[in-house]
């Protein structure tokens, strides 16, 4: 906001506990120039119609499946993210629930916590090895490949899977790329690092899960929407994987009646993969650029549609 403060007259949604509520959204952007959005609000098309004036929509997260591109592009409305600044600190996120739910660490503290620790058992609370296990990415852009580098700290060998291949990546890591199912079927763990798109919805099924590991735990640090939940419980009930640790869900935040809650083989931040101190700033200054540039008819410098320029 200081960024904003004298360049442009602004008015901001006070509340960080609630999104802003949808008559709120629609009336507000009627006369804006350029918004300033998070992931919890839907820029769809009907709120992209409102907004007549509205030159960039600055969404303040590297993802940006709450808005409808096209729809602005149609309209000349630049779209902007926040990409590179929260790369690392998505990466440590990944590492940090990976390592949770491997180790039980989550489940672990519960059990202190509630007074159940009588004496060290040989086999109480034990989990799966990181170290020397296989690591399985599906996604291999900018945050995977960061998750990837850090592997080599436990000696994983490493498979992805992603559209295209990254041979720089194979030949600095020692990266093997794979078909999804082999990747599936191989991987101790699974980490999805992936962007949510129509093909991508449901990447990881009922039949996918059934190709995993019995011993195998995956970790989601994308878009819960990847992942199909009811089958996901399944599977985790069943036994058919081991565990998984999820840093986004099917809708959030998690309703209170989701299955996923009740068992103790998951581990469930609450969207917290970029949530350093030092990051969220970052991301906040990034999206302030990102407008300011937007309304003063600069190009800015994180655009996601660049064909939208064109239709100015
Ligand atoms: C993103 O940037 O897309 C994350 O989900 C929030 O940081």
């Amino acid at each position: 906001m200081k960024m904003l403060d004298g360049a442009v007259e602004y008015r901001t949604w006070e509340r960080e506990d609630v999104p802003v509520p949808r008559d709120t959204l629609l009336r507000e952007v009627a006369d804006a120039d350029g918004i300033i959005c998070l992931l919890t609000e839907k820029m769809d098309a009907e709120v992209i119609e409102r907004a007549r004036q509205c030159r960039i929509i600055s969404q303040v997260a590297v993802g940006y499946d709450n808005i409808d591109v096209d729809a602005a592009t149609k309209r000349g409305i630049l779209v902007t993210n926040t990409p590179d600044v929260l790369t690392e600190t998505t990466a440590d996120m990944a590492w940090a629930i990976l390592m949770a739910t491997a180790r039980r660490v989550v489940e672990g503290d519960k059990f202190t916590r509630s007074g159940q620790w009588k004496t060290w058992e040989i086999m109480g609370l034990t989990g799966q090895d990181v170290h020397g296990a296989t690591l399985g990415i599906i996604g291999l852009g900018r945050i995977g490949s960061t998750i990837a580098r850090r592997s080599k700290g436990f000696d994983m060998p490493l498979v992805y899977h992603d559209l295209k291949r990254n041979e720089g990546l194979e030949r600095e890591l020692g990266a093997e790329y794979l078909p999804l199912d082999d990747l599936l079927r191989r991987s101790d763990f699974v980490v999805l690092s992936t962007a949510l798109t129509p093909k991508t919805r449901h990447l990881i099924g009922e039949r996918e899960l059934r190709l995993m590991k019995p011993t195998a735990v995956l970790v989601n640090i994308a878009r819960g929407p990847l992942v199909d939940q009811r089958a996901l419980y399944r599977a985790l009930v069943d036994k058919q994987i081991w565990a998984a640790g999820l840093d986004v869900l099917e809708v959030e935040p998690v309703p209170s009646d989701e299955p996923l809650l009740k068992l103790d083989n998951v581990v469930l931040p609450p969207h917290l993969g970029s949530a350093s101190i030092s990051t969220r700033i970052k991301m906040a200054e990034l999206a302030a650029k990102n407008c300011l540039a937007g309304v003063t008819g600069k190009r800015p410098p994180a655009l996601v549609n660049p064909d939208a320029l064109e239709r100015r």
